[in-house]
C-alpha cells in the first residue's frame, strides 16, 4: 500500500497549491495530479454539474489504484458534504479541504472573527461556517465570493503588482478588512497563487490559511499515523493530467510549482 501513488485533483491549476505543499512534505511520495483544466472554473456551476464533474475525475483517479485521494478544490470539497461522491469507490481514504483548513483557522485566529473567501459555489454552500462552528461556537464568521480570482490565476495575472488582480482584491475584501478579521481562508485552492496582492491589501496582521496546503499537512499526518507514507529513499514521480492544452498547463505548472524537474503532464479525457 505505502508505494501506491496519492491521487489529487481540481478543476485546474489551484490544486498545485497542494501538490507543491506535499512534495516539500512527502519528497519520496509519487503524486498523480489532476487539473479539469477542459471544464474549469467549476466555481460558478450547479451542485448537479460539480458533482457530475467530480465523479469523473475519482473516477479517472481510480484506475491508477491510488492509495488515497485528495479533493484539492474548495469547490467539490464542499458539494462532498451534501452528495456522497464516493459511494462505492475502490479508494477508500479521501479528504476535500474543509475540516483541515477550518482546524487550522481555529487554532490561529486571537480574535474570533474569521474571514472565508471562496467560489459562489462554496460560499453560497456556507460549509465553512458550519464546519467552524462545530468546533468553536464563539468564532464569527464573514463569508465573501470571488468569482473572478480563478480566472484571474488560469490566466497568470498573480503578480502582487499587477493592477487587474490588485483593483479586483480590494473590490473584494474591503468588505472583509472593515469586519477587521485577523484570520482569512483561502477557501478555494487557486487562490494561494494570489497571496501577495491578498495579503497586501488585507495587511501584515492578517494570518491567511491555505485550503490547499492544509489538505497537504492532513495527508502526511493520514499516511504516517496508518503505517501508508512511502518507504524509499528516492525522489517520488510527479505526474500531472490536464484535460485541456498540456502546452498551456505546462506554463501555469512551472509558474506555480517553481520548477519542472521529474514531472510528466499529459492530456486526458475524463467524460
Ligand atoms: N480551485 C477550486 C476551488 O478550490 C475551483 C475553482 C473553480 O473551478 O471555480 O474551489
Amino acid at each position: 500500500m505505502s508505494e501506491l501513488a496519492i491521487g489529487v485533483f481540481d478543476s485546474g491549476v489551484g490544486g498545485l497549491t497542494c501538490v507543491k505543499e506535499l512534495t516539500k512534505l512527502m519528497p519520496h511520495e509519487d503524486i498523480i495530479y489532476l487539473g479539469d483544466t477542459a471544464r474549469v472554473p467549476y466555481g460558478t456551476k450547479s451542485v448537479d454539474t460539480i458533482a457530475k464533474y467530480a465523479k469523473e475525475d475519482i473516477a479517472f483517479l481510480e484506475q491508477f489504484n491510488v492509495k488515497m485521494i485528495l479533493i484539492a478544490c474548495g469547490t467539490v470539497s464542499s458539494v462532498l458534504m451534501s452528495r456522497p461522491l464516493f459511494e462505492n469507490s475502490s479508494v477508500s481514504s479521501f479528504s476535500g479541504v474543509i475540516y483541515p483548513t477550518v482546524t487550522a483557522a481555529c487554532a490561529a485566529t486571537r480574535n474570533n472573527r474569521i474571514g472565508v473567501i471562496g467560489t459562489p459555489a462554496t460560499i453560497r454552500s456556507g460549509v465553512y461556517g458550519k464546519a467552524i462552528r462545530e468546533i468553536r461556537n464563539d468564532i464569527k464568521v464573514f463569508s465573501k465570493a470571488c468569482p473572478m480570482f480563478v480566472p484571474l490565476v488560469e490566466n497568470g495575472y498573480t503578480d502582487r503588482n499587477d493592477r487587474v488582480a490588485r483593483l479586483i482584491a480590494e473590490e473584494y475584501l474591503e468588505g472583509m478588512k472593515q469586519e477587521e478579521v485577523d484570520t482569512l481562508i483561502l477557501g478555494c485552492t487557486h487562490y494561494p497563487h494570489l497571496e501577495g496582492v491578498i495579503s497586501e491589501v488585507m495587511g501584515e496582521g492578517v494570518k491567511l490559511i491555505s485550503s490547499g496546503a492544509e489538505i497537504a499537512k492532513y495527508a502526511e499526518r493520514t499516511l504516517i499515523t496508518g503505517g501508508e507514507a512511502a518507504d524509499r529513499s528516492e525522489q517520488g514521480k510527479l505526474t500531472l493530467y490536464c484535460t485541456d492544452s498540456e502546452e498551456l498547463f505546462a506554463e501555469n505548472v512551472e509558474t506555480f510549482l517553481g520548477h519542472k524537474d521529474n514531472i510528466t503532464i499529459y492530456r486526458c479525457s475524463v467524460k
